[in-house]
């Protein structure tokens, strides 16, 4: 019996010893990656397209090749998803779900939005959430069940109770000219609405901004998890709110996502609603 909790205490210490591990890493790979980038932003960008308006750049490459392989050389048997395609499956728990440069159209036109996005999932859940603004040098952490932090200080979402004095931010995919699903519907209907609504160009960024109160609200079609994932758990720690469009549970390889300070949620989803995800449909 003594053994047998001598084992489950060594298994406890472990997993703490593991998690704190992970967290230095994934901070301090966030903050090197956002050094690359920021250096980056300094010389000459070599573009390539994945589709009309998909763009990256060699910077985009670079970062994820350095979040990677600090990654591996603490945890070898981690499970890796990131957006330039340094992608590993194995048996393991743990899975880092990475974007290297969120907001890469901002990043080749030298438009100072755009940031660093690492996730950590354990058996399916997201437990850290990590984004870096290299330009601001601002770093937003969440710890599952811990709240959220912006470079060290605790953060919430805002008070702000309707639609009318509400600041929203949104985003479209690029496919916005060729899919039926292209946002414009929803984008109009707020513009009516809200106080103002914000194109920024990084889906990862505005969900941290919602998280710190800057935006009351977030909604975008299309995305995927390495765009959401941090910023999913930087939200909810905040005190925010995530849903698909019809207040249903977030997923993150779910196509919509709705992300407000809470109390707008409900006239979000009304007006979601009426809506139309494609054009004239
Ligand atoms: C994009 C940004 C943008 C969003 C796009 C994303 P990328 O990510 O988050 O705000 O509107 O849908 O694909 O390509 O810059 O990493
Ligand atoms: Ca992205
Ligand atoms: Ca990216």
């Amino acid at each position: 019996m003594r053994a047998f909790f001598l084992l489950l205490k060594h298994d406890i210490l472990h997993g703490m010893d593991e998690i704190a591990l992970i967290k230095k890493v994934a901070l301090s790979s966030a903050k090197k990656a956002g050094r690359i980038l920021r250096e980056g932003m300094t010389r000459g960008l070599t573009i390539s397209y994945k589709g009309d308006l998909n763009l990256v750049t060699q910077i985009d490459t670079l970062s994820e090749q350095m979040i990677v392989s600090e990654i591996r050389k603490h945890f070898r048997n981690h499970q890796i998803l990131a957006e330039e395609g340094h992608n590993y499956e194995s048996a393991s728990p743990y899975r880092w779900i990475i974007d290297p440069l969120d907001g890469t159209t901002n990043y080749a036109h030298r438009f100072p939005y755009f940031c660093v996005s690492i996730a950590v999932e354990f058996q399916g859940f997201i437990v850290l959430g990590v984004i870096y603004d290299p330009i601001r040098q601002e770093l937003f952490v969440a710890e599952n069940g811990k709240g959220t932090t912006l470079n060290n200080r605790p953060i919430g979402v805002s008070p702000v109770l309707n639609l009318r004095e509400a600041l929203l931010v949104t985003g479209f995919a690029y496919s916005v000219k060729t899919d039926l699903k292209n946002n414009l519907n929803h984008f109009s209907h707020f513009v009516m609405k809200a106080q103002g609504v914000r194109r920024m160009g990084s889906a990862a960024l505005d969900l941290c901004y919602v998280a710190a109160g800057r935006f009351d609200g977030f909604w975008e079609l299309g995305l995927n998890p390495w765009d959401t994932a941090a910023g999913f758990l930087i939200l909810t720690e905040a005190g925010g709110t995530v849903t698909d469009f019809a207040g249903k549970p977030f997923a993150i390889d779910h196509p919509e996502i709705l992300a407000t300070n809470g109390k707008i949620h409900p006239a979000m989803v009304a007006l979601l609603g009426k809506g139309k995800s494609t054009i004239g449909g």
